[in-house]
């Protein structure tokens, strides 16, 4: 799909003959070759500014030396044990490490898993087996991952049921606060207020609050287009739960590890839950995962009701120490000041072009929404897709959320050199598009999600 490539696309197209379509969402022909910080370049040489960070994971960048230095230590020494039957130092230190990282003061223990979507999975079964109770609320609009118990909680696309039900029974959807589009002149507080009511009208009619183990949110909604629910929302969401006896779980796979310009998305709002959800940037784009919670949540299930056999790898964990230790070195900051310093940025945009509808970014994570105009708030799908083309054919990779979103995830080491550059040419591609001078090729007709 872009001129630029050559080797890209005989690659792909062989590629396309073995793999499966229901593992990737196509955007562009982009064979990576190999990548430092936030830059990508292609097996045909071409460079670009990764905006997407591998779906924010990879928030301390590509190959970090740290990181990569500890991978090679740790394989030299040991490549696996499984942690199912015996003890490894690297993961016995990140748990450590993790429990004490984990938000709030109460003690916490740690169970590893391979991906962010075994890790939801793993709140399920702790928040049935500490409370005895079935039911499961999980939010419209979420990605929760891509196991029949993480699926079964997303919300985001008909892709993920289509076809393959049953699903898991007793799971729930809520919707999530739309700050955005919502009713004329309806303050933050109504909007909480409304969508609170939303939240309470299952328990009133067909759902028992004493039969409910678990609430999970994404606190800041990743692919549902980098949404933030209010913080009084959040409140009421949390005081419901604690009143009913049920657990307050979130999902940090996305937006957790500095993404926000908070450690976890979760301490945008000072609230400490029962269990949470962390994968994606942990261990630098190693497979690597963890669920997080309360001790005495996590005490209520026992062997082997949650274990995998390369769950926890060494050579992951001496990665995610060492990524760890870079978050930790200043990176939360720097997503916090560089994400306000792009907001900024974009907003000037947005007062320049009338088909950005809305900017949302909290640190280094951002969703730009594009719309037909600023006051009908129309989704505009087409403007969006033709905007991450003509931003790939000048070396940005960005993708879209929910058709019309822009997700701006760059690694959190992004330059600032880098920074304005993404912009300066972004500005360029909002000017071409105003002008109509972008035309898609009849491959990019169906990208996206
Ligand atoms: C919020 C959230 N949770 C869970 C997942 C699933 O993670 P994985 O793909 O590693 O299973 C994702 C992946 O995009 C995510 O964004």
């Amino acid at each position: 799909m872009n001129a630029k490539t050559n080797k890209a696309h005989e690659l792909i197209a062989e590629e396309n003959k073995h793999y499966a379509k229901s593992a990737r969402i196509n955007y562009f022909d982009l064979v990576v070759d190999h990548a430092h910080g936030a830059t990508l370049v292609d097996v045909d040489g071409n460079e670009y500014i990764d905006l997407l960070a591998s779906a924010s994971a990879i928030n301390v960048g590509h190959s970090p030396d740290k990181v990569v230095q500890a991978i090679q230590t740790q394989a030299a020494k040991l490549i696996h044990y499984t942690p199912a039957y015996f003890h490894h130092e690297p993961g016995q230190e990140l748990a450590q490490r993790l429990a004490k990282l984990a938000p709030g003061n109460s003690e916490k223990m740690v169970a590893f898993g391979n991906s962010g979507a075994d890790v939801n999975d793993a709140i399920i079964k702790f928040a049935r087996a500490y409370t005895g109770r079935p039911y499961v609320v999980s939010y419209m609009n979420s990605y929760h991952g891509s196991t029949y118990g993480s699926q079964t909680l997303s919300g985001v696309s008909l892709n993920m049921t289509r076809k393959i039900g049953s699903m898991l029974p007793n799971v729930v959807h809520v919707p999530f606060p739309d700050t955005y589009r919502h009713y004329q002149n309806e303050s933050e507080h109504e909007i909480s207020l409304r969508y609170f009511a939303e939240f309470t009208r299952p328990f009133e009619t067909d759902l028992p609050a004493d039969e409910t183990a678990v609430v999970l949110i994404e606190p800041i909604q990743g692919d549902g287009g980098i949404v933030k629910a209010p913080a009084e929302y959040i409140h009421l969401v949390y005081d419901f739960c604690q009143k009913n006896g049920i657990l307050f779980a979130v999902d940090e796979v996305n937006q957790g590890l500095g993404r926000t310009g908070k450690m976890w998305s979760i301490d945008n709002f000072d609230i400490e839950p029962d269990l949470m959800s962390v994968g994606k940037s942990i261990a630098a784009g190693m497979p690597l995962s963890a669920v997080i919670g309360k001790k005495k949540v996590m005490a209520a299930l026992d062997a082997p009701a949650h274990l995998f056999t390369t769950a926890g790898n060494p050579i992951c964990c001496a990665a995610a120490l060492a990524t760890l230790d870079m978050i930790e070195d200043g990176l939360v900051e720097k997503s916090a000041s560089d994400g306000e310093f792009t907001k900024q940025a974009f907003k000037k945009l947005q007062t320049k072009y009338s088909f950005i509808g809305d900017v949302r970014m909290y640190g280094l994570s951002g969703g730009i929404e594009i719309v037909t105009d600023k006051e009908s708030k129309t989704p505009d799908a087409l403007a969006a897709t033709k905007i991450i083309y003509r931003a790939f054919e000048k070396g940005l990779v960005l993708v879209t959320l929910m058709g019309n979103i822009l997700r701006f995830q760059p690694p959190l080491v992004i330059t600032q050199s880098q920074l304005e550059t993404s912009i300066q040419k972004l500005d360029e591609v909002f000017n071409e598009l105003e002008q109509g001078k972008i035309e898609l090729p009849a491959e990019m007709n169906n990208v996206g999600w």
